[in-house]
């Protein structure tokens, strides 16, 4: 059995102002009718999988609740994380959670910020993935790139892969800078990371006993000190304030050598940022509308309405990113989308 290991504790900020302190993206419904945590506790839902793990913060957690219940999965535990410490310490966690259970557990820690559209694929990569977790890797799962993207982690075959089978890797690289990430789409021989993760528990916590030796107590000690409160486990807040902030990529992925990486050709999208919600619903303009918005002779623009009679009219647009909620409005040329997150920051900032 395999432990679905949910991260719903990021603030999406490329997203502004769809995505809020108060709700984050990965609530928020882009396809179809359910949100993409939503979609994600599904997937991970079928034969094989044990009830998920959560792992959010104190301010999503009732979102958490009734985004649950309302595709009826029950959480093993949900994870309350007093403060965001990012992946890193989340991870240890749910390895130490896993692995109290059961030492040779396996785990899938899924973001809930992606869209997978094909689940029977996905779920067949796993399983094809499983006898090399089962051995001691730490199993990524590869995105053929189709752009130098600098917000994603880089994954560089040591071979030629081959088709339904794991492949070494050479190393992997957490998020370049522009001119690396050229470099490394031009060579062919790089894929994206999607973020999800395939191990064994006691792989983890080696591989942190290994790499980042300084998490585990504190770890530990939140976890051991959380306290139940209305079916969540609250972990403790001094404790938990001692672990890094760091990210798993930059902790561990880029530093152990028992990597391997399930290509995953069947589609995969990270909603990072604006542009990347235009491409994936676009027309053959380039135009995406959504809510109450129309589109009069635009190209490669997004005009997305949220919230009933709030009317958005594009007229003669060209790589325009236009989102209108009830009390917010973003404008932005279309090649700043990675750079909303400084928006939020200047509107922190201005408390
Ligand atoms: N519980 C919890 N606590 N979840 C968190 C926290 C936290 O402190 N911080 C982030 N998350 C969740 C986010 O909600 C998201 O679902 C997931 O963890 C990944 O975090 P992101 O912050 O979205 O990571 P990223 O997109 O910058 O980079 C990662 O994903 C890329 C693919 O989408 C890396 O793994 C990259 O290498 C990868 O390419
Ligand atoms: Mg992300």
């Amino acid at each position: 059995m395999i432990t679905p290991v949910i991260l719903a504790g990021g603030a999406g900020t490329r997203l502004w102002p769809l995505s809020r302190k108060s709700f984050p993206k990965q609530f928020s419904v882009f396809e179809g009718v359910q949100s993409l945590f939503q979609q994600t506790v599904a997937r991970l839902s079928g034969a094989g999988m044990t009830r998920p793990l959560v792992l959010t913060s104190e301010d999503f957690r009732f979102i958490v609740t009734e985004q649950l219940g309302k595709v009826g999965i029950l959480p093993e535990h949900i994870f309350i994380e007093p403060e965001g410490r990012d992946t890193a310490p989340a991870i240890l966690l749910a390895a130490m959670s896993v692995s109290d259970a059961n030492e040779n557990g396996l785990m899938l820690v899924a973001p809930s910020d992606h869209l997978v559209p094909n689940t029977d694929a996905f779920l067949a990569a796993v399983a094809q993935a499983t006898p090399d977790a089962q051995a001691g890797q730490i199993v990524t799962f590869g995105i053929t790139p189709d752009r130098p993207e600098t917000g994603y982690g880089y994954l560089e075959l040591s071979g030629d892969p081959v088709g339904g089978q794991t492949a070494p890797l050479a190393r992997f690289v957490e998020k370049p800078d522009r001119a690396t990430a050229e470099e490394m789409l031009a060579t062919g021989r790089y894929l994206w990371n999607a973020g999800i993760f395939l191990m064994k528990a006691s792989t983890v916590l080696a591989a942190f006993e290994k790499y980042a030796p300084q998490l585990v107590d504190p770890v530990r000690a939140a976890l051991d000190g959380a306290q139940p409160d209305l079916g969540f486990k609250r972990l403790d807040a001094v404790a938990w304030s001692g672990a890094d902030k760091i990210s798993v990529d930059y902790a561990i992925m880029e530093k152990a050598d028992n990597l391997v990486v399930m290509p995953f050709p069947d589609g995969w999208t990270d909603l990072g940022d604006w542009e990347a919600v235009r491409w994936t619903g676009a027309d053959t303009n380039g135009v995406r509308v959504n809510g109450d918005a129309t589109a009069l002779e635009c190209e490669d623009s997004l005009l997305w309405s949220e919230g009933e009679g709030q009317k958005l009219i594009g007229l003669g647009l060209k790589d325009v990113i236009a989102v209108a909620m009830p009390d917010a409005v973003l404008v932005a040329d279309r090649s700043r989308s990675q750079d909303v997150k400084k928006v939020v920051d200047a509107l922190r900032a201005k408390g």
